[in-house]
């Protein structure tokens, strides 16, 4: 039992990119398991920051392999782009520590195009989507007729032959319902064989890199993106990702079985933040919005890595937590951004919803019920102090220590991390 799984306990941005960098320090493998470029992690190292899209953050570390797992959509020319920023910035991106999972689908430039025209084609009920071509590219999947990185091994012209067909048919749809110009299937094709020539070497079998690893007893790192809550099946459906970044994501995502894992540690910020529409009960308005989100002039202020758009913003919910707890089988909490919170008298926690003057413990399935709840809230005291260079538990000030235990009772998880700034360093770990 070797695998660590690190996932989003909430809407996604929780500071997953930290924490797998803080634990890749001790492990051999780490692989990222769904969704595409849409996911934007970021890892403070001294005074550099990376903004990473889809490789793991474990590529920081140089003895560390990285594997982008067969549940992930892949844009080839964005991923090339990734590897040449890092490899300007002196990291070694080269085949014998990143690995690329054959069975993980492309995103080509149709996905893209249709995710733009349907965002808009769906006005004011938009989803709010990242416009990276996602879901567009998970619908192919679903239906069979999408294209897998393991295709670029072998360029033939029945890939060729594929890929025209399948600009054919969304052509039809961009110019037939969208009203859209086509686009070009001889440059679709030649772009992807020049990228495909790049990435071959990179291609393998994900699951045979697992099971090999888990043979040698090398410790593996399973890193999610997004959240709980934007899971296709368990999330806030439809405003909610096309992958699922719960637990059963993992195990289809890289082919792993429920024996090997270890631990799962959930990503839970120490506030709440959503990307995009759908109901969030614990949205906060006015001044407390405005200092949660900070102004944008810090990487770490809550504004999109990969979209730039500002993060709603709210106070931490505990009834949607609880659903995560349960779904993923937690073993144990990293609260992030607690820091952020010394600048509160009070902090509001939500432990129920109110629904129909009746009190509801457990998250509701149907968005529309969700969205007419309001939140229940305990006031835990606030501790008003910077707490950005503390590094021990005992340390904090009695009434930050008071919120993570609070926390912890709630959903009956322990904390095993709590990070009270972006740098590797400002991680209290015990
Ligand atoms: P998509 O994944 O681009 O299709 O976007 C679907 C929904 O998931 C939108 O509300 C996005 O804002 C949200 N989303 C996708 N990726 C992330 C992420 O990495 N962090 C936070 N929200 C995300």
């Amino acid at each position: 039992m070797s695998i660590t799984v690190i996932l989003g306990a909430q809407w996604g941005d929780e500071g997953k990119g930290k924490i797998t960098d803080l634990l890749a320090a001790d492990a051999d493998l780490v692989a990222r398991y769904g969704g595409g470029d849409n996911a934007g992690h970021t890892v403070t190292v001294g005074t550099e920051r990376f903004a990473l899209h889809m490789i793991p953050s474990g590529i920081l570390y140089p003895r560390v392999t990285c594997l982008l797992g067969g549940g992930m959509v892949i844009n080839p020319g964005r991923l090339l782009e990734e590897m040449d920023l890092l490899a300007d910035r002196s990291v070694d991106v080269s085949s014998k520590r990143l690995k690329l999972d054959g069975r993980a689908h492309l995103i080509l430039p149709y996905h893209i195009a249709l995710d733009g025209v349907s965002e808009r084609a769906r006005g004011g009920a938009a989803i709010g989507t990242t416009l990276r071509g996602i879901g567009p590219a998970y619908t192919d999947k679903v239906a069979r007729t999408g294209i897998r990185a393991q295709e670029l091994l072998h360029p033939s012209t029945d890939l060729e032959r594929r890929v025209c067909d399948q600009v054919a048919a969304k052509n039809l749809l961009l110019e037939r319902v969208y009203g859209q110009p086509p686009l070009d299937a001889g440059t679709i094709v030649q772009v992807l064989l020049t990228h495909a020539q790049r990435l071959a070497p990179y291609i393998s079998d994900g699951t045979e890199e697992i099971s090999h690893a888990l043979r040698s007893r090398k410790r593996i790192l399973a890193e999610g993106a997004q959240g709980t809550l934007l899971d296709i099946d368990l999330g806030s459906y439809p405003f909610v990702t096309s992958s699922n970044p719960t637990i059963g994501g993992m195990m289809t995502g890289l082919g792993i079985g429920p024996h090997n894992i270890e631990r799962v540690v959930g990503v839970v910020k120490a506030y709440q933040t959503r990307v995009g529409a759908g109901p969030m009960p614990t949205e906060a308005g006015g001044e407390a919005a405005e200092v949660l989100r900070g102004t944008g002039a810090q990487p770490w202020d809550e504004f999109g890595t990969t979209t730039g758009r500002p993060r709603r913003c709210g106070w931490l919910d505990v009834v949607s937590l609880r659903f995560a707890v349960q779904v993923n089988g937690l073993t144990e909490l990293a609260i992030t951004k607690l820091d952020i919170l010394s600048r509160f008298d009070e902090i509001p926690v939500c432990v129920a919803y109110q629904l129909d003057g009746q009190r509801l413990e457990t998250l509701p399935t149907d968005v529309a019920i969700l969205e007419r709840c309001r939140p229940v809230y305990e006031n835990l005291p606030g501790w008003g102090t910077d707490i950005t260079g503390v590094r021990v538990f005992s340390d904090l000030p009695p009434a930050a220590r008071g919120y993570v235990t609070r926390i912890e009772e709630l959903l009956g998880v322990r904390a095993s991390y709590v990070s009270v700034g972006p740098g590797r360093e400002q991680t209290i770990h015990w």
